[in-house]
């Protein structure tokens, strides 16, 4: 195997007077930080964290300078596995550890999860973290017991990262997905086999403590509001899987959804997720929860030199679909 190089090129995001400083970086290898497996970065990716880790009040960065990036593949370069495709996502990457925007990453080798067969680096992070939170909200949902013949299943900020993985996912396992969204973004939803779309106004509501019965189950990436809405309009014993905070992180409910019609409310959390949980979900994101359109409509490409205006783009809810970076 190759020697690494003395440095590396990074995109770096250094907090300053209350500024970050973000850009393109030489950094020497000796920086990278504490880890037993040094990861030669194919790919890594655009998640909402990565954007919230490069301004001021992200609050999300908890070191400086970091290099942001909460997902990556590559191939292990020292350390077990040398030679072996893994991927590496959350954990403290990207947040309080340099993450994948640079082309080697040194992590503590039991973050590392091993590249499934049936994925390359690339599609392995038009999945990425964004995607892995789908597959994970569809497993707790059906783990609850919904079922594709069960009724339709709302998916909250469709065209992110999130809800455009759930849509389809959900839609290649036979389920009857509505997709809510705040863009003009029919023909997109379709082409991920959304059966019907609908405004996110109009799952926001009207605050009533319980409305029409309309969804066997959700998906939710985006909080706040939207969530209060549709929590009111979950059928009885039905489930809502809520990852995100894009609409934000206040939820103003009433207890009626969950001591009336029994609903549930399941945190989805992918950050802290078990090695046996993750191990568990990659295989099935290459086998029964594999998003058909991976290689298609779902992902855009670009290099770390393109990183900026796409983290800017992303914090404005603008971005459609999975971004992945081109970094080795
Ligand atoms: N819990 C976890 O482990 C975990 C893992 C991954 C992600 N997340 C969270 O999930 C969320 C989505 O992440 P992502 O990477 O998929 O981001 P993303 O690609 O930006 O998707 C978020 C979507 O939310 C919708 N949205 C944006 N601003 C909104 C607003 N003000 N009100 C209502 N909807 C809004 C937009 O969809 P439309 O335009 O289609 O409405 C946007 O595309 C983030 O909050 C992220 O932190 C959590």
């Amino acid at each position: 195997m190759a020697e690494p190089p003395g440095e590396v090129r990074a995109f770096v995001a250094a907090q300053r007077d209350g500024e970050v400083d973000r850009g393109l970086r030489t950094l020497p290898a000796g920086e990278l930080g504490e880890g037993d497996v040094l990861v030669r970065v194919a790919y890594s990716s655009v998640n909402y964290k990565d954007g919230l880790a490069t301004i001021p009040k992200g609050q999300v960065a908890r070191i400086s300078p970091l290099v942001p990036g909460i997902d990556l593949a590559g191939t292990v370069v020292e350390g077990e596995g040398e030679g072996s495709e893994v991927i590496v996502h959350g954990h403290d990457l990207g947040v309080a550890h340099h993450g994948g925007y640079a082309e080697y990453a040194r992590v503590p080798r039991d973050w590392v999860v091993e590249l499934p067969d049936g994925l390359s680096a690339r599609q392995a992070m038009a999945i990425g973290t964004a995607g892995f939170t789908a597959a994970m909200s569809v497993a707790r949902l059906e783990r609850h017991g919904v079922q594709p013949d069960g009724g339709p299943v709302l998916v909250t900020g469709a065209t992110g990262g999130v809800g455009s993985t759930a849509v389809s996912i959900l839609a290649a396992r036979g389920y009857e997905v509505v997709a809510s969204s705040g863009k003009d973004a029919r023909d997109y939803l379709e082409s991920l086999g959304a059966a019907e779309v609908v405004g996110r106004d109009d799952i926001a509501g009207d605050g009533k403590p319980l409305g029409k019965q309309r969804w066997a189950a959700a998906v939710d990436s985006v909080g706040g509001a939207v969530l209060a809405g549709l929590l009111a309009q979950i059928r009885y014993g039905g489930a809502v899987a809520a990852s995100g905070l894009t609409a934000g992180v206040k939820l103003e409910t009433t207890v009626m959804p969950f001591i009336l019609r029994s609903v549930a409310l399941l945190g989805i959390d992918s950050v802290e997720a078990s090695m046996d949980e993750r191990a568990e979900l990659w295989r099935r994101l290459v086998d029964d929860l594999r998003p058909p359109q991976l290689d298609e409509a779902i992902t855009r490409e670009i290099g770390l030199d393109e990183l900026e205006p796409a983290l800017d783009a992303i914090l404005k809810g603008e971005l459609t679909g999975r971004t992945v970076v081109r970094v080795g």
